[in-house]
């Protein structure tokens, strides 16, 4: 069996992504070897590629999700069978197929698609694990999500809406708030344009936000500390706009905390956010409840085109990889 994927050798621009046959891949103890129908597309992977995200090696094969079916176990393995059709992050997945780890890997419902199964794993298991895990957010609160348009953000609303907070969002462009509130947000605001704190103000009577998702980080850092609530949570996942960050230590009297998170090197990650996941929101989308955002569906072989979708901040939600080659 012949495996070919998107092998970088040397960070730089979309040059750099080379279609190839890459060597044989055998499930290890705890992995299985799934053959990719979709995988989906994040921003961080445009990091990895430049060589700008922290901890990247190479060489490496792009891809941080992908849905698919298994067509080999490995030893130690139960509660997974050859055939079964799976989803869910593993490293490597541009490709025609991926060792997944078999705790991360999901049962996909049949009524889900490759498609939407591969548009789910990154961007919800993130934004569950920051309202869910982390941030804690409860019925009446209100949620703020910053870059709302994002396939996280885009998520996190449903999330958020799900736990009966007020939710708002922000974008950089006027047409993403309108979207975003098309699907639900009950405020979305143009960080550029607008003056957040005395928007959030106005709209929550006052009181400011309880639970805020901070990704853009030093570019809208000041408006989110001065939009949040007392004994306000701050859930750090991205940075964006920039990491250096500067903020007045009234956040004590203000009883504020400042969360930081990531969901791979969080030891929350799998006791936590993958159980209630999987007993919660894979259900979720079987019922119908939940339903992750496609912007755009486009062949592997068109990664540059996605990557260029990503770099111009044009998307909504997710861009999904279809398996062409
Ligand atoms: N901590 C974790 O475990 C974890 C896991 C997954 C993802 N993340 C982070 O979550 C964030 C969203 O990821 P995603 O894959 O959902 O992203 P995405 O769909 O590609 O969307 C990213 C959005 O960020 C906004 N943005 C703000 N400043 C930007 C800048 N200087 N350059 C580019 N975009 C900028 C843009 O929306 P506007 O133009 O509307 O601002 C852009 O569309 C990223 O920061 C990512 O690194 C964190």
């Amino acid at each position: 069996m012949s495996i070919f994927g998107w092998h970088v050798g040397a960070f730089g621009g979309v040059e750099v992504m080379n279609w190839r046959e890459l060597p044989p891949l055998v499930p290890g103890r705890g992995q299985l070897l799934v053959r990719v129908h979709a995988s989906g597309i994040n921003f961080a992977e445009t990091r990895m590629r430049a060589g700008t995200y922290s901890g990247q090696e190479l060489p490496f094969v792009m891809g941080m999700e992908s849905a698919g079916v298994v067509e080999a176990i490995g030893p130690g393995v139960t509660g997974h069978a050859v055939g079964d059709r799976v989803f869910g992050r593993a490293r490597g997945s541009h490709a025609t197929h991926v060792l997944f780890d078999a705790d991360h890997a999901l049962p996909l419902p049949n009524n889900i698609d490759f498609v939407q199964g591969a548009a789910i794993p990154v961007g919800w298991l993130t934004a569950w694990h920051a309202l869910v895990t982390i941030g804690r957010a409860r019925a009446g609160e209100r949620v703020l999500i910053e870059a709302i348009a994002s396939s996280v953000g885009s998520a996190a609303l449903q999330i958020a809406k799900w736990q009966g907070a007020w939710v708002a969002g922000t974008a950089s462009r006027d047409d993403k708030c309108e979207r975003a509130c098309a699907a639900g947000a009950d405020a979305a605001y143009n960080y550029k344009t607008a003056d957040l704190a005395a928007r959030v103000m106005h709209d929550t009577g006052g009181h400011g936000i309880d639970v805020g998702l901070m990704t853009i980080g030093e570019e809208t850092a000041a408006s989110l500390f001065a939009s949040m609530a007392y004994e306000g949570r701050i859930v750090m996942y991205g940075s964006t706009g920039g990491r250096q960050v500067c903020f007045s230590l009234n956040i004590g009297t203000r009883n504020l905390q400042l969360l930081a998170m990531s969901i791979s090197t969080s030891s929350r990650f799998l006791p936590e956010t993958m159980q209630s996941f999987r007993k919660v929101a894979v259900p979720g989308f079987a019922n119908g409840t939940f339903r992750a955002v496609v912007d755009k569906v486009l062949p592997m072989s068109a990664l540059a085109e996605a990557h260029a979708m990503v770099d111009s901040r044009s998307h909504y939600g997710k861009i999904v990889l279809v398996n062409d080659l």
